[in-house]
C-alpha cells in the first residue's frame, strides 16, 4: 500500500564531537522504525542508528576512533561466493571502516582487505590536515561492502575550519545534514537487497530502491523558520542517481562540493548528485513564511519543508565569494594516464565483469604516482553508463569531458574526439573526491598526489560495480 508521506520528522543523526580522547564507535546490529506506519526494519549501523552519528573533526586536529565490530557472525543479505574477496572460505561477516575523502596514511584508511571480522576493532587516526569539507565513512570490506552500507553502515564525517567558521554561514540549527539513500523494502518492512536469477552469482549489476530515505527515515518533514539553512547533502545510495529540485521549480544555492566549499554560491536549479557525491547547499526560505515546500526526485517526492510563519532574526550571511580555489594548471602534470572503464560479458552464465584500465583488483598495481607530483588521469569510458569515480587520499579538479569514438579506441587503442571538450559545471568547479565518468566521454581530472605514500584504492561508487572488479589499487611512491 501507499505509505503516508511527511508523517515523520526528519531525524537528526547524534553528533559524535572529538574532544581530544580517543572516540569509539560501535559497529552493531540495531532496529530502525523508517516510517511511523511501518514496524521497525533490521539494520547494520555505527553506533546504533542509520546513518551513524556525525563525527565532527577540526582542521589540523588528530582524531583517533576506535572502531570496533560487534556485528553479528552471520549476514543477513546474501553474499556472491563468487565476488573477489568473499569466497566461500572467508568469513562471512567482515566489515573495515573508510573516511571518504579524508587524507590519511594508508594504515587508518580502510583498505579493502584490512578488514576484521566481529569481535576485533581497529583504532584508525585522523590527521585532518584538510580543509573544511562534508566527508563521509562507510564500510570498505572486500567483497562485500555494498551489502555492508546496504545494511546501514554509513555516516557523516564533517570537517570544519576557522576559514569556513568566519564566513559566517547558516549554523547550529540552522545547518542541516541530507543523507540520501534509496531502499527496496519486503512486506514486513524488512531490508530486501535483489538477487539475479542464478543461486551461485547472485551478483546484481545495480540496485535501486522504491523506498527514498532522507537520514534514514521515508518521506520525513522538516520544520524551517523563515530564514537561511545550509544543507549538507550526500548521496549514500549503492546505485542511485538523484536529481533533486524544488517542486516548484525555485532555484537555490549551491556552496559546496565534495571537498569543501566552492570559490562562490552558484545558483541552481536542479542539483545531479551520484553515489558518493555531496553538495553543500544553502536555501532561504525568508520569504516563505507559512508555506509548505517539497524537494524531489525529478518529480518523485523525497522531503518536505514546513516554514514557519512570523519573522525569525537571520544573523547568517551568505559570501559572495567562499573561498579561494585556484584552477589547477595542465602544465604542472609530470604524467598522463589513459585509463579505460569497461564492461565484459564473455558467457551468458558468467557474472558481468567491470574492469578500470582492463585490471583486476588483485593483479599487480600500475598507477604508481610519485609523492607531491601532479597527473592527469584520463577516464575513457568504453560503456554505456555513468560511473562515478572515486580516489582516496586526493582531492582533485576536473578538467573537461569530451566526446570520443569508442570504436576507434576498441579497434587500436586511438583517441579521435568527435566534439568539443566540455568545462566541468560550475558546482563541479571546485575540490572533488569523486567525478562522474559521462558514457562515450573521456574526463580528466588533475590531481596532486599529497599527504603520504602507501597503497590506496580507487573504484567506481556504485558499489555493484565496485564489488566485481570495478576497483583498483594505486600506490603513492616516495620521491
Ligand atoms: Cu566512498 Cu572507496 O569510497
Ligand atoms: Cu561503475
Amino acid at each position: 500500500g501507499q505509505l503516508k508521506p511527511f508523517v515523520d520528522r526528519l531525524p537528526l543523526p547524534p553528533v559524535l564531537r572529538a574532544d581530544g580522547t580517543t572516540l569509539r564507535v560501535d559497529m552493531r546490529e540495531a532496529e530502525q522504525r523508517l516510517h511511523h506506519d511501518l514496524p521497525p526494519t533490521r539494520l547494520w549501523t555505527y553506533g546504533g542508528c542509520m546513518p551513524g552519528p556525525s563525527i565532527e573533526a577540526q582542521s589540523g586536529k588528530v582524531l583517533r576512533i576506535d572502531w570496533r565490530n560487534l556485528l553479528p557472525s552471520k549476514h543477513f543479505l546474501p553474499i556472491d561466493h563468487r565476488i573477489h574477496g568473499a569466497e566461500k572460505d572467508q568469513p562471512e561477516v567482515r566489515a573495515v571502516v573508510h573516511v571518504h575523502g579524508a587524507c590519511v596514511p594508508t594504515a587508518s584508511d580502510g583498505y579493502p582487505d584490512d578488514w576484521y571480522v566481529p569481535g576485533q576493532s581497529r583504532l584508525h587516526t585522523y590527521p585532518n590536515r584538510q580543509d573544511a569539507a562534508a566527508l563521509w565513512y562507510h564500510d570498505h570490506a572486500m567483497g562485500i561492502n555494498r551489502l555492508n552500507i546496504y545494511a546501514g553502515m554509513f555516516g557523516h564525517f564533517i570537517v570544519r575550519d576557522e576559514h569556513e567558521q568566519a564566513l559566517g554561514l547558516p549554523q547550529g540549527e540552522q545547518e542541516i545534514p541530507l543523507t540520501l539513500s534509496d531502499r527496496l523494502l519486503t512486506t514486513a518492512a524488512q531490508l530486501y537487497y535483489p538477487v539475479s536469477g542464478n543461486s551461485e552469482a547472485p551478483w546484481v549489476s545495480e540496485v535501486f530502491g522504491n523506498a527514498m530515505l532522507v537520514n534514514g527515515a521515508l518521506l520525513p518533514y522538516l520544520e524551517v523558520q523563515p530564514r537561511r539553512y545550509r544543507f549538507r547533502v550526500l548521496n549514500a545510495s549503492n546505485a542511485r542517481f538523484f536529481n533533486l529540485k524544488m517542486r516548484d521549480g525555485r532555484p537555490f544555492v549551491q556552496i559546496g562540493s565534495d571537498q569543501g566549499l566552492l570559490a562562490a554560491p552558484v545558483s541552481l536549479r536542479n542539483l545531479f548528485i551520484a553515489p558518493g557525491e555531496r553538495a553543500d547547499i544553502v536555501i532561504d526560505f525568508a520569504a516563505l513564511a507559512g508555506q509548505q515546500l517539497e524537494l524531489v526526485n525529478d518529480a518523485l517526492p523525497i522531503m518536505q519543508f514546513r516554514v514557519g510563519s512570523g519573522r525569525a532574526k537571520d544573523a547568517s550571511m551568505l559570501p559572495a565569494v567562499l573561498r579561494d580555489v585556484p584552477r589547477m594548471s595542465e602544465s604542472a602534470a609530470t604524467k598522463q594516464r589513459m585509463l579505460t572503464l569497461d564492461s565484459y560479458q564473455d558467457c551468458v552464465a558468467e557474472p558481468m565483469l567491470m574492469l578500470l584500465g582492463g585490471k583486476r583488483w588483485h593483479e599487480p598495481v600500475t598507477e604508481k604516482p610519485v609523492l607531491g607530483s601532479t597527473e592527469i588521469w584520463n577516464l575513457v569510458n568504453l560503456t554505456d553508463d555513468t560511473h562515478p569515480i572515486h580516489l582516496h587520499l586526493v582531492k582533485f579538479q576536473i578538467l573537461d569531458r569530451r566526446p570520443f569514438d569508442t570504436g576507434a579506441w576498441m579497434d587500436a587503442q586511438a583517441v579521435r574526439y568527435t566534439g568539443a571538450a566540455q568545462a566541468p559545471s560550475a558546482g563541479e568547479a571546485g575540490w572533488k573526491d569523486v567525478v562522474q565518468a559521462w558514457p562515450g566521454m573521456i574526463t580528466r581530472i588533475i590531481v596532486r598526489f599529497d599527504g603520504y605514500a602507501g597503497r590506496y584504492a580507487w573504484h567506481c561508487h556504485l558499489l555493484e560495480h565496485e564489488a566485481n572488479e570495478m576497483m583498483r589499487p594505486f600506490e603513492v611512491v616516495a620521491a
